[in-house]
């Protein structure tokens, strides 16, 4: 099936996007504030661990970079705390401009055909960035982090979008650039657009090397 073929198939009545690395790309401000935690506590971090926290919870994404080293819970806690705060830091420069290419007129097209637009991410700062692009009044339903208990590769995040559509998981595509993204929309009964290379994504229905791509 092409991307033309999925967008004009009148049973596809909803459409979820995961936000970071397919509606804006805050991987860069990720690792940023991840490797500033990183130096401060002598923990080795670079691109290639980096491209491992992709759609992977905040404490899990900690978990990964501290390897096998023993810390206490509240120091953990205090790390997430510390990476999130640099984070938020860093995001006070995002705006409108920050919108991954093809993005809008995609939006826009498939609103003009009728469909439905949510967000499902593992980010808590889901909302925060939304603000921050100007994107709020584009979604019909927003399902973030907080939200739910099990991360990707589990589907929850985008089975409770799909409720707040109001749609069964049948009628709704998840776009996403992470492998455990599209992993839990395969499990969860999606239809997936994978935004990446062929070893991240290649296990999505459609796979897209770009957003500029989806127009
Ligand atoms: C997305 C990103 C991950 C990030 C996660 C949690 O899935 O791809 O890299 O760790 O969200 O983000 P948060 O904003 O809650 O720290
Ligand atoms: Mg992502």
């Amino acid at each position: 099936m092409t991307l033309d073929q999925m967008v004009h198939d009148q049973s596809v009545k909803g459409w979820i996007f995961d936000l970071d690395g397919v509606i804006t790309n805050t991987a860069r401000y990720h690792y940023l504030a991840w490797k500033q935690l990183a130096d401060e506590e002598n923990l080795p971090f670079n691109e290639e661990i980096n491209e491992k926290l992709r759609g992977i919870s905040r404490m899990a994404s900690l978990e990964i970079i501290i390897g096998g080293r023993e810390y206490s819970g509240e120091r953990k806690a205090e790390m997430t705390e510390r990476k999130n705060r640099y984070y938020r830091a860093l995001l006070d420069q995002l705006g409108a401009d920050d919108i991954l290419p093809g993005i809008l007129p995609f939006f826009e097209r498939l609103k003009r055909l009728g469909r439905s637009l949510a967000v499902g991410s593992a980010s808590r700062n889901t909302e925060f960035i939304l603000e921050r692009l100007g994107l709020v009044s584009w979604f019909d339903g927003v399902a973030s982090g907080s939200l739910v208990s099990r991360a990707k590769p589990a589907p929850d995040i985008f089975i409770h979008a799909a409720g707040q559509l109001g749609l069964p998981v049948k009628q709704c595509v998840v776009v996403e650039d992470a492998e455990s993204g599209v992993t839990g929309a395969l499990v969860g009964g999606f239809r997936t657009v994978g935004i990446g290379p062929s070893g991240r994504v290649g296990h999505a229905h459609i796979r897209l090397d770009s957003t500029e791509q989806l127009f």
